[in-house]
């Protein structure tokens, strides 16, 4: 696989200075994981403490998804690979902007190549919307599954929002993570 590559991406990112995020951040939170399983999963953008520890969604939100995809895929983080739209945290944890995405995409159109994941998760509507091109929320993305550049691509909320959200929210992100499921396994 291309995990000799992904190293050489990450080595080019960690000194990146093509956006103003780059000003603020602490570290660069290239990306994790192994890429076995064919899944490749996209969040926002690193918060403090991914920040501080240079490893996508290490904090309570990347506990619950780690939960859920142990539950509902059988996966853990060294079979499936983890990664966000932008590598540097946007201050006070904003969104990041449209320009940041644009100058940031290299790695994650790098990532993809060199993953080649059977089935992207994206959480929440930034990734969403991203990856799908489109203006539309999340809550009418999710729910089924989008054929997207020759594989799956699987929306679900962003396990923030779940934290906050609860039990029906979670119960949605489940469902939504048993469709990432029946991907992978589908005969080719
Ligand atoms: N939220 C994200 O979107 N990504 C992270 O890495 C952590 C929290």
């Amino acid at each position: 696989m291309g995990e000799a590559t992904l190293a050489a991406l990450a080595a080019d990112a960690a000194s990146c200075t093509a956006c103003r995020l780059s000003e603020s951040r602490t570290t660069v939170v290239f990306g994790t994981g192994g890429t076995s399983s064919g899944l490749l999963v996209v969040g926002e953008g690193p918060g403090r403490e991914e920040d501080l520890r240079g490893e996508p969604f290490v904090g309570r939100s990347g506990q619950l998804l780690d939960r859920l995809i142990a539950e509902e895929l059988g996966l853990t983080r060294a079979s499936f690979y983890i990664a966000n739209v932008v590598k540097c945290r946007p201050p006070g944890n904003r969104d990041p902007a449209p320009d940041e995405i644009v100058a940031c995409s290299r790695y994650l159109d790098g990532q993809l190549d060199l993953v080649d994941p059977r089935v992207v998760v994206s959480l929440g509507n930034v990734a969403t919307r991203v990856l799908l091109g489109t203006d539309e929320g999340i809550s009418s993305l999710r729910g089924r599954t989008h054929p997207w550049r020759g594989r799956t691509l699987v929306p679900t909320f962003h396990p923030a929002y779940a934290l906050r959200g609860g039990g029906a929210v979670v119960a949605q992100m489940r469902a939504d993570l048993v469709r990432a499921k029946q991907a992978l396994v589908a005969p080719r």
